[in-house]
């Protein structure tokens, strides 16, 4: 009989970080309402920092940041943005000023995703994922450089590990994702000397997230689950602690680069989908497209 495997420990539930690392530091965090960038939000709140969550669902983000201040003892506010839309972001950097007078970092999180085959994406869908997750990088970079500059603050961009090998029905995100890395390490490099640090942050697996658990059925996971290296799938703690690191002053000559939070994932997969089956047989994977996000 093999071996069980090792299954490696919780998430940290205390931080090996001190408490007031970003003490009167600014958060911008775009997606910030849910999953991983609401955690990796907590998380920066939990050491000190003040945040402002955004995305397109007042309702949801204003529940969160209600609940982040409570959980964290800092201030979090919301404020309602369209990606893909310059003036919306103009005017939360606007509210962020008037608020808390500054911005340290940035996690441009804010993504779409759905699953479709190339042969039934219309040139809508596509256009669409990329604006939310490439152009939509871009606005946010775009409109908060100027105070980065000032604070000499530090992006993580959420990006993905799906584009390293091809992944079927994900093309759109695929070249959204490689975009969005590409752009990231152009930025490290270009306001490097202006004392601007910009890394890409790369889940694999993560439970508990809407986008993962709708691309991925329960024993999905169940099977990756065996035979991911560390013996299970991700938690947005994983994701939290990375960001954590990556904002602080212990990756201060950090930049331009990639965290690939994966439990080593990444080296092993052939496909997040059943592969050929996923292409060949597409009703086979039905429960795993939604209808309509
Ligand atoms: C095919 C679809 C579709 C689907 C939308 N479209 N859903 N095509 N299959 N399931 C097409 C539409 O038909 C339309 O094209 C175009 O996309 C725009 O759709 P809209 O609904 O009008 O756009 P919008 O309201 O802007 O919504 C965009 C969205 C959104 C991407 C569909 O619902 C969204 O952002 N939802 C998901 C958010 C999310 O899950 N984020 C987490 C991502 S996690 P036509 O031609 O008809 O006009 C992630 C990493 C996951 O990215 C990694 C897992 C391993």
């Amino acid at each position: 009989m093999a071996p069980a495997p090792f299954v490696a420990g919780v998430p940290l539930s205390t931080s090996v970080f001190k408490a007031d690392i970003f003490k009167g530091k600014v958060l911008f965090c775009t997606g910030g309402g849910s999953g991983i960038c609401r955690g990796m939000t907590e998380a920066m709140m939990k050491h000190g920092a003040d945040a402002v969550i955004l995305g397109r669902q007042i309702n949801r983000l204003t529940k969160a940041a209600e609940e982040l201040t409570k959980s964290t003892g800092r201030t979090c506010i919301p404020a309602q943005v369209d990606v893909r839309e310059p003036k919306t972001l103009a005017a939360a950097v606007a509210k962020t000023i008037e608020q808390f007078g500054r911005i340290d970092y940035v996690i441009c999180g804010a993504a779409g995703n759905f699953l479709s085959p190339i042969s039934n994406l219309s040139e809508n869908g596509f256009r669409t994922v990329i604006e939310i997750d490439t152009l939509g990088t871009y606005n946010t970079i775009k409109a908060t450089l100027p105070h980065l500059r000032k604070s000499k603050g530090s992006y993580v961009h959420v990006s993905a590990t799906l584009h390293y090998r091809a992944t079927p029905y994900q093309v759109h995100v695929s070249a959204a994702k490689a975009a969005v890395d590409a752009l990231s390490s152009v930025l490290a490099i270009e306001e490097g000397p202006h004392g601007v640090r910009s890394n890409v942050l790369a889940p694999g697996p993560v439970a508990n997230t809407e986008g993962a658990d709708r691309l991925s059925n329960k024993s999905n996971y169940l099977e990756m689950k065996q035979t991911l290296p560390l013996g299970r799938v991700g938690a947005i703690e994983d994701c939290a602690n990375a960001g954590v690191f990556l904002f602080s002053d212990a990756a201060a000559f950090i930049t331009g680069q990639t965290i690939v939070v994966d439990g080593g994932n990444e080296h092993l997969r052939t496909s997040y989908l059943p592969y050929p089956q996923a292409v060949l047989d597409p009703a086979s994977i039905k429960d795993m497209i939604p209808a309509k996000l």
